[in-house]
């Protein structure tokens, strides 16, 4: 009887990792190395991750608080996506030098343009410190007594480890709910300067079009240089800072990749949720995500057709559209994943599988607890979303209480301060914009909040105006924060103004939801974190430490090893994608009467020549993206792909449409990192930008 049951529940540990799928700790490769080799890697658990010596951890970092890049160079070269440097190359572009549209390249080293704010943070150690972190906390506890425990002990050791250095940043990091905690110990460099990007034409190729689409060919590429003191130490930008010398760079392999090679991805995935409650994904699945997608068609609706009219509110929002573009694609290729793979239905019998199992053991009752909670949370969830993906969507409401600035010494207006957080926002802002986003956000959430949720301040507005329309007419003409003259020309901090007070109402409305959101969480945090221990046993007492050992935390934004191999996919019935794409798919594709697919006339002219120099495959094409198994997520755009001897072979930039609900549920068959292949980038460099100098500081190997 208990054999049967066993056996049955085998089948349903769908749960636990298979095939491809995991991020795993750097720290703990070597529970994993065996499996690695037997794959094809060719190095050693100490090759990836030491903290004696130099390993291939040295050369990769987090790229500002959401992607990841790597060194190539033993000056401090680092390449990550174009996407991650956007942000930047954005700021520094205007209707004059339109870097977005035309490429930068900076052919000297003082030509290289600095960042403010952006930072890149080297791994140096992590170590798990699960009883210090929990030192005080009892099993008899309320999880708010426990989280206060934590997080005093959290940042007591922060503290101490940050004393060690200069740009030294520790963090404290649950895994698995909080059964485990590990110390995160980082060296955070400052002066990070953008040295080179492709036009958009090359670097955003395909545009939203192909955005989470296979077959791609995006060059989606930007190079930054690291700049530290005269003795390699982060220091805040200054002239006198110097290329930063790594510990360890990518070698780069231009011998070619083909279908079945080893694969693995270094970088810093942000956050999946692989062990959650069917419940959470049916949520996912039939309320939040459609809500949120069809908001965000709402707004995207209006940007491209302001962008469309003017090339200046183009490069105002474009990075604006991109990062609302992005979620709102993504959302759509998962809810699609997650009906294909039943997943809502298939947890449940899972589920049930597990009570059964855990019947008079502590885990009894465990996924209905939870259930409960989902009960309560849903409602509240749904108002959150309205709150954060319609109110928030304005860009006025996020303005307008950071706008005037005070002089902490007289406590009266900073004009200078205020001044320049004006000119930032006002750079990128156009007003028409806003104004629609505004109508139509609360257009949506007047008709699908419930009555009883909404503010009831909103109320009063929609009925003494009669329309978000005149609502909003009303707002965008009497708030001083929608011009940057009227800003500017402050004598005074305003404290009044409609703007002001809307988000002083809605402030006031949502924090008791947010509050009660928080408490509902907590509890939750309490109840996965036993579900998640019950989990692990259930698959040991049915497989063994086979099965407990094919767990893996979810992302959480720490550096985590991904490791497959390059392997075409089948998208649908009677199709077969192949895993690599060529230039020869630009050329296809080219359309210059398309934005998304008109590429610069120069590549044209290189197609055209057959001018590939050594950059040509086997096939005689210039090779542009390729796919692989490696399980990854927002974040790791901008990783590694590493080949079997640890050297580079492609840059990691997003994940095909058929498997975006790998966050949630990976399906070996369908889900396929995309990555650019590095010939392209340095075909790129050498052929379009002309910029052969970076190359000779890389060292290729063949
Ligand atoms: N989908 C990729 C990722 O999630 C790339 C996004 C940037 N590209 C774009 N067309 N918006 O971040
Ligand atoms: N494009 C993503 C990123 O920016 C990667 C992904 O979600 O696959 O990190």
């Amino acid at each position: 009887m208990k054999r049967i049951l066993f056996a049955a529940a085998a089948c349903l540990l769908s749960i636990a990792a298979k095939a491809d799928e995991g991020m795993w700790l750097p720290s703990l490769i070597s529970q994993r190395i065996a499996d690695m080799q037997e794959k094809g890697f060719r190095l050693s658990a100490e090759d990836i991750y030491d903290i004696n010596q130099a390993s291939l951890k040295d050369a990769v970092v987090l790229f500002g608080r959401g992607c990841t890049g790597e060194l190539v160079s033993p000056e401090g070269l680092l390449i990550t996506n174009h996407h991650c440097g956007y942000g930047q190359i954005q700021k520094h572009s205007s209707v004059e030098h339109d870097y977005l549209r035309d490429g930068f390249w900076a052919m000297t080293r003082d030509e290289e343009l600095p960042n403010k704010g952006l930072t890149v943070s080297f791994l140096e150690r992590m170590e798990d410190v699960t009883p210090l972190i929990l030192k005080g906390v009892t099993d008899k506890m309320s999880e708010a007594e426990r989280v206060k425990i934590v997080s005093k002990n959290s940042e007591a050791l922060m503290d101490k480890v940050e004393k060690e250095g200069k740009g030294i940043r520790a963090t404290v990091e649950a895994l698995y709910y909080g059964n485990q905690y590990f110390l995160f110990v980082y060296r955070e460099y400052q002066d990070v300067r953008l040295v080179g990007a492709p036009p958009s034409s090359i670097g955003k190729f395909g545009g939203e079009t192909d955005n989470w689409m296979w077959p791609r060919h995006t060059g989606d590429f930007s190079i930054f240089r690291i700049y530290a003191d005269k003795d390699n130490n982060p220091a805040p930008y200054s002239k006198d800072n110097v290329p930063y010398s790594p510990k360890k760079y990518f070698k780069i392999s231009t011998a070619g990749i083909h279908e079945g090679d080893f694969t693995f991805i270094y970088g810093f995935p942000g956050r999946t949720q692989e062990y959650i409650h069917s419940d959470a994904v049916k949520y996912i699945q039939d309320t939040g995500d459609p809500h949120k997608i069809m908001l965000r068609t709402k707004r995207l609706e209006i940007m491209n057709r302001y962008m469309g009219e003017s090339q200046k509110v183009r490069i105002q929002y474009s990075a604006k559209k991109a990062s609302v573009a992005n979620a709102w694609k993504k959302w759509q290729g998962e809810v699609k994943g997650l009906k294909k793979m039943k997943t809502p239905s298939v947890k449940k019998q899972y589920e049930e599988k597990f009570e059964n199992w855990a019947a008079g053991t502590q885990y009894e009752g465990i996924t209905k607890r939870l259930a409960g909670l989902y009960g309560e949370l849903e409602p509240l969830q749904f108002v959150y979303d309205y709150y954060s993906e319609a109110i928030m969507a304005c860009e006025l409401l996020k303005y307008a209480p950071k706008a005037c600035k005070v002089d902490d010494k007289t406590g009266l207006i900073d004009r200078d301060a205020t001044k320049e957080t004006a000119e930032a926002f006002f750079k990128d802002y156009h007003m028409p914009v806003d104004k629609e986003t505004f109508t139509a956000m609360m257009t949506e959430f007047d008709r699908n909040v419930p009555e009883d949720s909404k503010p009831a301040y909103f109320r009063k507005q929609m009925l003494e105006y009669g329309s978000a329309q005149a609502w909003a007419e009303a707002l965008f003409s009497t708030s001083v924060f929608t011009s940057l003259e009227k800003v500017t020309g402050l004598s005074d901090i305003v404290v009044e103004d409609p703007a002001l007070e809307l988000v002083s109402h809605v402030n006031e409305w949502i924090a008791p939801v947010r509050t009660k959101i928080r408490e509902i969480n907590q509890q939750l945090q309490l109840a996965y974190r036993d579900y998640m221990r019950g989990q692990m046993e259930f698959a040991e007492a049915a497989e063994g430490a086979a099965g407990r050992n094919a767990f893996y935390p979810d992302a959480n934004l720490t550096l985590r090893v991904a490791y497959g191999h390059i392997k075409g996919y089948s998208p649908a019935d009677g199709a077969y994608y192949l895993p690599s794409s060529t230039i020869k798919g630009i050329m296809e594709k080219d359309n210059p009467e398309i934005f998304d697919y008109n590429i610069p006339q120069r590549l044209r002219d290189i197609y055209a020549a057959k001018d590939y120099g050594r950059w040509a495959d086997e096939s005689g094409e210039v090779p542009v993206c390729f796919i692989a198994t490696n399980h990854t997520t927002g974040g790791n755009s901008g990783s590694p792909v590493i080949n079997a001897d640890g050297n580079l072979i492609g840059l990691n930039f997003d994940r095909v449409w058929e498997g975006t609900m790998s966050d949630i549920v990976f399906d070996p068959d369908k889900c396929r990192n995309i990555a650019l292949d590095i010939r392209y980038v340095l075909f790129t460099i050498e052929k379009l930008a002309g910029a052969t100098h970076l190359i000779d500081e890389m060292t290729l190997v063949d």
